[in-house]
């Protein structure tokens, strides 16, 4: 399964990064807007952090006023970068007439704020690179948000359909295990989650006690 760090805070990226471990960055305007600098900034430094796709989100609420804010987005980032642009594109009607117009010029697509198997089935068919249900937030108002991704796997398993699933809006380290146990493409893990990943208390306490026996023999 591969690991999307999902964080638009550059220090974080970069420390996650030189731990050899992430394949991609999902971003959205709220994780834009705690970091207190430019859209334009950040991004920017982004992409010279990860080499993978980065998914970055239109605001546009109609198809063609979102394919020409996609377009404006991949124009200001460098060529050599481009071809790990991903658009965010929300998931609604006009969120799939854009992802069709894009797919057919070659842009790659994520379609967020997925909540239902038939949303992401429709997103597929619309031709999305990449579909990303959040999880989290179906937890949260007290659905079993594991189960859409259950769901999802065995539809696109049926018919072969080559759409990724970005599991989104992960709480907590079981949800990643969970998510690579149902064959998920992608976890899309926020940084404190994946700083919980890399721990184990067994691990610090072996740690510390072979140093320590170290030290009894070293001379
Ligand atoms: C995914 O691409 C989203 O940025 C993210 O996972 C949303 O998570 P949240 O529910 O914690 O805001």
């Amino acid at each position: 399964m591969k690991l999307f760090i999902d964080t638009a805070d550059l220090n974080e990226i970069k420390e996650i990064a030189s731990w050899g471990i992430l394949d991609g960055v999902t971003t959205n305007p709220t994780l834009l807007a705690k970091c207190g600098r430019s859209f334009q900034e950040v991004v920017d430094e982004i992409f010279t952090l990860v080499d993978g796709p980065i998914s970055l989100e239109v605001v546009s609420e109609k198809a063609e006023e979102m394919v020409v804010e996609a377009k404006q987005i991949i124009s200001k980032i460098p060529q050599k970068y481009r071809k790990n642009i991903a658009i965010k594109i929300p998931m609604n009607p006009e969120g799939l007439k854009a992802v069709k117009r894009l797919c057919k010029e070659g842009v790659k697509t994520n379609v967020t704020l997925i909540f239902s198997a038939n949303q992401a089935l429709l997103a597929a068919k619309a031709g999305a690179t990449f579909v990303s249900p959040f999880i989290g937030r179906l937890d949260d108002n007290g659905q079993e948000g594991m189960q859409l991704i259950e769901e999802i796997m065995e539809i696109f398993c049926n018919y072969d359909i080559p759409t990724e699933v970005i599991v989104a809006s992960i709480r907590h380290p079981i949800h990643v295990i969970e998510s690579a146990r149902l064959g998920a493409d992608i976890a899309t893990v926020p940084p404190e989650i994946l700083r919980k990943m890399v721990k184990h208390p067994l691990t610090d306490a072996g740690i510390k006690s072979f140093l320590k026996d170290w030290e009894k023999i070293k001379k």
